[in-house]
């Protein structure tokens, strides 16, 4: 049996790099998906799943407007009578050093990261509630974990997404819901592409790379593999926990002893 057999899940980010590789793992192992996202498409491979998959659908909306979310989840449940897993993704990468960010950035950082995760757990969980079942996913970053240059608003929204998430866990353990972060290293992603397009940060790319410890970024479809994992029954007794999915980004550092041993 497919490992997402007729559950149902809410995407939100869907048409674009994590979300959209998600939600077609999502739908390859037998969910129907419902994506939302500012965008109106899906795009890549997500799009050609969607042309055969009619059952999947997509809905255009912000996730720092609560009655598009609430339109949308109720949208989801009149179709398809529950949604079993929610998968938060919209995000967007923004900081600076926080004298200088300007106060409007900040405030749009905060609202999608952080109250667009909290909107849209708030909209999904009373359905959950009475099933008495369900998984979220809430996507932070390594960088929810660390400090990073310039990371400021960033990484003070993915550290609190880390730390609401262990909170939801608690809170609704006992009614069968299980909340898990996943917590990406840097992912080829159109949000990665952009962040590198800005002035002198390409230049600074290699180095990024090289502090994976696997000597490389990660894709798309890595972290989908782990939402995959977490959103399904073969997680039934993971929650509260951050999946770090980093290529060993976080595991340490190097300087140079590996030639020694031979491991370089
Ligand atoms: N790419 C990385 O290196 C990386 C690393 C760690 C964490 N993440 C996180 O993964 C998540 C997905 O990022 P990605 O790399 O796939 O980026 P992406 O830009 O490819 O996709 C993000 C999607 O979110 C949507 N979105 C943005 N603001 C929205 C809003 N207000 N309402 C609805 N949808 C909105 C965008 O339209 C886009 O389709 C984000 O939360 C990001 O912070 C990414």
């Amino acid at each position: 049996m497919a490992r997402l057999q007729d559950k149902v899940a809410f995407v939100t980010g869907a048409a674009s790099g994590i979300g959209a590789a998600s939600a077609l793992r999502f739908a390859q192992e037998g969910a129907i998906v419902a994506g939302f996202d500012l965008k109106e498409a899906f795009e890549g491979d997500w799009a050609e799943a969607a042309k055969t998959a009619p059952g999947h659908f997509f809905i255009t909306g912000d996730v720092r407007d609560p009655s598009a979310l609430e339109a949308a989840v109720a949208a989801v449940k009149e179709r398809f009578g529950r949604i079993d897993v929610l998968m938060n993704s919209a995000g967007v990468g923004a900081g600076g050093p926080i004298h200088l960010i300007p106060l409007e950035e900040w405030d749009r950082v905060m609202d999608i990261n952080l109250r667009g995760t909290f909107l849209a757990s708030r909209f999904v969980i009373p359905g959950m509630l009475e099933q008495g079942a369900g998984s979220i996913i809430n996507v932070a970053s390594v960088e929810g974990i660390e400090g990073f240059e310039g990371g400021s608003a960033y990484n003070a929204s993915k550290g609190a997404v880390m730390l609401l998430t262990r909170n939801m866990a608690i809170d609704y353990a006992r009614k069968g819901i299980r909340v898990n972060t996943i917590c990406p290293g840097f992912i080829e992603t159109p949000l990665l592409r952009s962040t590198f397009q800005m002035p002198g940060l390409e230049a600074q790319a290699d180095r990024i790379r090289d502090a994976h410890q696997l000597g490389r970024f990660g894709q798309a479809v890595e972290v989908a593999n782990a939402a995959l994992f977490l959103a399904s029954d073969e997680a039934s007794f993971v929650t509260g926990h951050a999946l770090v999915v980093d290529g060993g980004y976080t595991a340490g550092h190097r300087f140079g002893l590996s030639e020694l041993m031979g491991l370089s």
